[in-house]
């Protein structure tokens, strides 16, 4: 770890990313909905979760690769799906993805991406593992042709966003009457490269098209209909609802409360993994975004029976700092803090890592923000 230049924790990463952001721009990355308790809590939930270390067992070499959809990754730390790379830095998702390939991290893209998702995949290195992000519109051959652009493309599985039925109120942005600036394209709905035309606007798309009538009956099966890929649903919080991505044949749930961006009071994504990990008894991948800021989460994630974590802010904040370069530096950050955690806690491979590692004081459902103000007691 001594041998890190630059930034030292994704904290710091955080800290620079702030300064050098416009104002706009680092509250839409920032801000979680209403009182941001669920974007705290996220954070703050690891802190209630301490490591049960095992001594003198051999750690002179160990492994982070594991098996993710039956394929070998490096790492099972990924890059979770974010709008709007280009707010960060103008090198946007093309820098972003080849942080990712760089390092073998799985990167699912958003489908409100600033670069179309055939150059972001042309990014990697034929090894990375692309997921694409969708929402469904009601106009569904909308989302039907980014569907099949994905697979011609060689994406490997589709991540179904279920959290956002409608946008979560922000009132950051709705202070800072926030709009993505206009030189900016979600280039994934771009008819004509030459143009530009058919770009639509963030706020038009979002709000207007998206289908509020999705359900697991219509959409689930919809999507199989024109599909071979890989469904994974992302934003599942409950067994509930875990039993129903098994009963429709999913192929995994990402446990996730959108970073706290939509429903605030919504339960912390840690403490929501072990009832989905229950549910889904191993007949589907249990994966978890939400607060990652050390490689110690990623540990305890994975010891709660997550089979790999995604991270979206932490990237974000790493791109803004140095766009490639710094997107690779917050996931080195994170890939060397969990080699270190299983080195101290006596593990040598992701396989190793199970829940005799952690240990959960009693006080859990009382959450604090950064400043110390009790925020949730639930
Ligand atoms: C997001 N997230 C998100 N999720 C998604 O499914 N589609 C999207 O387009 C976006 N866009 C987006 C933009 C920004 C700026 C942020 C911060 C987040 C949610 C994201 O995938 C993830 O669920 C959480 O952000 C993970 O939490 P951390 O790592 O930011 O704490």
């Amino acid at each position: 770890m001594d041998n890190v230049s630059g930034p030292v924790c994704i904290k710091d990463l955080e800290t620079i990313a702030r300064s050098v952001m416009p104002s706009g721009a680092w509250g839409y990355y920032d801000s979680g909905a209403n009182d941001e308790q669920t974007k705290y809590s996220n954070i703050s939930a690891f802190d209630e979760y301490r490591l049960h270390p095992r001594m003198l067992r051999d750690v002179s070499t160990i492994s982070t690769e594991t098996t993710v959809l039956g394929q070998r990754v490096k790492t099972p730390l990924g890059v979770a799906p974010c709008a709007l790379h280009k707010l960060a830095h103008a090198d946007g998702e093309l820098a972003t993805s080849r942080a990712a390939a760089g390092h073998g991290s799985i990167m699912i893209l958003s489908t409100y991406s600033t670069t179309s998702l055939e150059k972001v995949i042309a990014e990697g290195d034929g090894n990375t593992q692309y997921w694409m992000q969708l929402y469904v519109y009601r106009e569904r051959q909308v989302s039907e042709s980014i569907v099949r652009r994905a697979e011609k493309a060689g994406f490997k599985a589709l991540v179904l966003t279920v959290d956002a039925p409608v946008l979560g109120r922000r009132l950051v942005d709705a202070r800072n009457k926030f709009n993505p600036p206009s030189h900016l394209h979600l280039e994934n709905f771009i008819q004509d490269e030459a143009t530009g035309a058919g770009s639509e606007t963030f706020g038009a798309l979002f709000g207007a098209n998206g289908d509020q009538s999705l359900s697991w009956d219509n959409g689930i099966a919809w999507l199989q209909s024109i599909t071979t890929l890989p469904i994974i649903v992302k934003g599942i919080l409950t067994k509930e609802d875990t039993e129903l991505a098994i009963k429709h044949g999913c192929a995994g749930v990402i446990v996730s409360n959108h970073g706290g961006r939509q429903l605030d009071g919504a339960l912390s994504s840690i403490d929501a993994l072990p009832q989905v990990v229950a549910a889904a008894q191993d007949k589907i991948e249990v994966y978890m975004d939400g607060g990652i800021r050390r490689g110690s989460d990623i540990f305890k994630a994975l010891a709660l029976g997550a089979r790999a974590v995604f991270v979206a802010r932490p990237v974000l904040w790493g791109l803004a700092y140095k766009g490639e370069r710094g997107a690779r530096h917050a996931l080195e950050l994170l890939q060397k803090e969990l080699e270190l955690t299983m080195m101290l806690t006596g593990t040598t491979s992701i396989e190793q890592i199970d829940k005799s590692f952690v240990y959960q004081p009693v006080n859990r459902w009382v959450r604090y923000n950064k400043r110390g103000e009790l925020v949730a007691k639930l």
